[in-house]
Formats: structure tokens, sequence, C-alpha cells
């Protein structure tokens, strides 16, 4: 098993998977997910045994996957329970689709194929003060390590998100602090000049930033504006990787608003992501570069030790 097939990773909204079958993509993969009969989701390579067909764009007949091409059924073990032309045969084991681990968590299905698979840590999740919500899914043509690099790096801001999370006249950065965790690492220390750090803000604030890696694709930034007393923005970022060099995104939002709209916070996310996608889209090599070829500053601290991470844990999938 590969070092990246050792943990879960998100797919689809739960909402999204209703009676049909759904196709999606994880690790160069297409997989179909379902409800079996209790309403579990169940997930398989996308492929039927019989043929290569793809179940997905066959039918749910209770909470059992019927391919398009012959009718074959599989239930939510993966057995093979009715061969349609055979109606008397019993299908052997080794007709079976295999079945990957499904976990419900933050909204999202994310799968797995190690039983000692472990989610990504987001605390906030079980804060009460915290009003949670989505955003995304984003489709993003480049690969998750760099999307997550992006996510961790504070010196764009002045750029990408100008009067937004940064501006010109304040882009030098302090020296920040980077300490590993179990399952990653943490960056401290850091302080951005925000005109507009979050929906709510009305003026422009040093706003403390804290960086956490919990997965190798995935990490979760804490705010703390200075000028809005008690208010806190905890951001998950999950990435699925599709492929090589393409991946789907979402945030998971834990925010001290509970007075915007879902559709204002989605929208204040929605403009700065957008800022960000079309830089991390322009960037080549799509995948994240570990054995060399790019240069690299002081400033560059966390994304130092988000590629050394990589490196050290034999994550290759999104790296060259
Ligand atoms: S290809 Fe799926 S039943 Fe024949
Ligand atoms: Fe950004």
């Amino acid at each position: 098993m590969k070092p990246e097939q050792r943990f879960a990773h998100p797919v689809l909204d739960a909402s999204a998977l209703g009676a049909a079958p759904v196709a999606v993509r994880l690790l160069g993969d297409d997989v179909v997910l379902w409800r079996d009969e209790s309403g579990t989701p169940r997930a398989a390579p996308d492929r039927c045994p019989h043929r290569g067909t793809r179940l997905s764009l066959g039918r749910i007949c209770a909470g059992q996957i019927e391919c398009p091409y012959h009718g074959w059924r599989f239930d939510g073990a993966g057995r093979c329970v009715h061969i349609p032309a055979l109606p008397d045969f019993t299908p052997r084991a080794t007709h079976a689709v295999a079945i990957f681990g499904v976990i419900e968590a933050h909204g999202l299905l994310w799968l797995h194929l190690d039983p000692e698979a472990v989610l990504p840590r987001f605390d906030a999740e079980t804060d009460p003060k915290l009003r949670k919500l989505n955003v995304g899914p984003y489709d993003v043509a480049t690969s998750a390590p760099r999307i997550v690099e992006n996510f961790l790096d504070l010196a764009h801001f002045g750029f990408v998100h100008e009067g937004w999370l940064g501006d010109r006249a304040h882009v030098a950065l302090d020296s920040y602090r980077v300490e590993p965790t179990a399952n990653g690492f943490v960056a401290t220390g850091c302080r951005a000049w925000q005109p507009q750090s979050n929906r709510l803000s009305s003026e422009g604030s040093w706003v403390d930033y804290r960086y956490e890696l919990t997965a190798p694709y995935a990490a979760v930034l804490t705010k703390l504006p200075e000028k809005q007393d008690g208010y806190r923005d905890e951001i998950a970022l999950f990435v699925c990787p599709v492929d090589e060099d393409a991946s789907r995104v979402w945030f998971r939002m834990a925010l001290t608003d509970h007075d915007s709209s879902d559709e204002q916070v989605r929208t204040f996310q929605h403009t700065i992501f957008t800022q960000d996608q079309p830089v991390l889209e322009s960037q080549r090599p799509r995948r994240l570069p570990l054995s060399g070829g790019e240069v690299h500053c002081a400033a560059d601290r966390s994304s130092a030790a988000y590629r050394r991470f990589l490196g050290e844990h034999g994550i290759t999938f999104g790296t060259c």
C-alpha cells in the first residue's frame, strides 16, 4: 500500500449521495459510491468484475448496485448476489468487487483502504460556540500538494488577496516558528495585516495566524483578528487528490460569525479562493517539486516544512 493510501480522503458532500450511484475519482482511480438498504454509504472500484463496465452507470435496487451491462448485482459487502442470465446460479466469491471503507464526517464522505486510517483532526468541529459550514467543492487543475502549500503560504496575501487578506504596504513577514506534531507540524507566531479579514470585519486589523498540517492533504488555519475581541475563525482545508495534477477542494469553516447567512459566508470564502485558483492553476509543474527545481527564501519556512514532511513520509502522489 502506498503511504498516501494509509489516510482517509474526502471525495463527496454527504448530502450529494442520494438514491443514485455517484462516480468519483481518488488517487487516480475511478470509484463508485452508493447507499445500501440501510442508507449506509458504500464504495467500490467503478469497474464491474465481469466485463469492466462502469458500475456508476447502473442503478440501485434494494441497496444493491446493478451493473448496466448484464445486470449483475453487488451488495454492500461487494458480493455478487445475482446474475440475471443464470437466475439459479450462486455466484462465486471471486465474482465480488473490492469494498473501500467510508466514513461520514465534517459533512463529507471520506474513503480509505486501511482500516487503521484516521481522519485529519479538526478540533473546532466539536466547539459548540463555533458555527460550521462547508464551502466547495472546487475542482482545481493542480496537484493536492500545490493547494496545501498555497494554504500554508503567508507571503502572497498582499498580492493575490490585495484589499482583502493583505495590502502592499504590509507584505514583510515576521519570523514565525514551525514545530513538528504527530501528524504534521504547526506554524505559530504568524501575523498578517488584513484590510478585510472576514465578512464581519469593518476595518483593517492585524490578525494572528496559526497553521497546522493535519494530514498530507489537509490543514487547519486559526485566525484571531486583534480588533474583533473574542472573534475566531477556524478553517480546515480538505483536499481530495483526484489525479496527480487535479484536485477537489473543500473548506470546512468553524466561525464565531453567527450573523452572516450561509450564502454570505460562502460568497466571502469564494471570493478569496477564486483569487488563489488562477495562480494555483498557472504553476508549473503542477506536481509539487520535492527534488529541486524551485528556489526558496526564509519566508517559505512552512512550505519547506511541508515539502520535508511529504518526503519523510514517502508521499509521492502529486509530487515530482
Ligand atoms: S459487465 Fe457488468 S454485468 Fe457484465
Ligand atoms: Fe490565498
